[in-house]
């Protein structure tokens, strides 16, 4: 497995293998890596010649100091599991690399009514960091296909917009949530919670099947929403940022009455130092 931290030798080793006519996959990451992100790589490796996983702690999408500054670097231990996980190449840029000119007076990006609800909302600026991040990123790399989780539900419908509305020439999927055994969404943030706090996190996932449920049998999603809220907020460790069922295809949020559309339910938490958001879908 190569490591490689040059834009431009990462970019022309892609242009070569392309040129042979190997077929490259891409999973942008930010370290940490958890079973969630080998899962992308292997969903890479099953449909390309060659796979590079990015690992860049991008500062342009953290709206919170502290979270970017105490955001894990476990680069080592990130190494050995995509050595194993049988990972071509890692692209590991620079800030000064990424950033030349530093993070003021860049370039923002608007996705209009997509980001300005739940993180979007909650997350000022966040998501025109990803934008432009992902877009250096596909730029650079020029992958045939790049993965992303549904864990990050949102961000995929960002970035799919952003490859849409720009041309870029990369396809981009997105692969299902991948859960501890108790059903805690796998994240890096996990990392941060306590014993006590580890052990009722799997709250959210259980309001989450729950509420799906409900929608199903045709409750009302106002009435659905208000419980699921109420089930996390009663549980003191938590704080219950938001929940909300938004229409699949356009993300606008859905306030009330049956659903007749495929749905996502998503919700937002924090618990101690961790700020958790997962989802899950209700196809109809
Ligand atoms: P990061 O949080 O490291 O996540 C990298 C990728 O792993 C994202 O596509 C995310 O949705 C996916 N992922 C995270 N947890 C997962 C899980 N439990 N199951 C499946 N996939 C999971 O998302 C980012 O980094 C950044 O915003 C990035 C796209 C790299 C841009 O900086």
């Amino acid at each position: 497995m190569k490591v490689i931290s040059e834009l431009k030798e990462t970019n022309s080793f892609v242009r070569k293998l392309r040129a042979d006519g190997k077929k490259v996959g891409f999973v942008p990451t930010m370290g940490a890596l958890h079973q969630g992100h080998i899962s992308l790589i292997e969903a890479s490796k099953n449909e390309n010649d060659y796979t590079i996983c990015s690992i860049y702690v991008n500062p342009t999408q953290f709206n919170n100091k502290e979270d970017f500054e105490t955001y894990p670097n476990l680069f080592a231990q990130d190494k050995a599991k995509l050595e194993e996980a049988g990972c071509d190449v890692i692209f590991t840029p620079s800030h000064e690399s990424m950033y030349p000119n530093g993070v003021d007076n860049l370039l923002s990006f608007d996705f209009g009514s997509l980001t300005s609800v739940l993180e979007g909302k909650y997350r000022p600026g966040h998501f025109s960091g990803v934008g432009i991040v992902v877009s250096k990123l596909l730029n650079i790399v020029m992958p045939d296909v790049a993965y992303f989780g549904q864990k990050d539900l949102q961000q995929f419908m960002v970035i799919r917009k952003l490859v849409s509305d720009l041309s870029i020439m990369t396809e981009v999927k997105s692969c299902p949530t991948l859960r501890e055994p108790d059903g805690l969404a796998m994240s890096s943030r996990n990392l941060r919670l306590n014993e006590e706090e580890r052990n009722i996190a799997p709250l959210l996932y259980r309001v989450l099947k729950e509420a799906k449920t409900a929608l199903i049998e045709g409750n009302d999603v106002g009435n659905v929403q208000k419980k699921a809220f109420d089930s996390i907020a009663a549980n003191a460790l938590f704080t219950p940022e938001y929940i909300e069922v938004v229409d699949f295809n356009s993300f606008s949020l859905i306030k009330n009455g049956k659903i007749n559309n495929s749905v996502a339910i998503c919700l937002s938490a924090h618990l101690g130092k961790a700020r958790l958001i997962d989802n899950v879908i209700v196809e109809v």
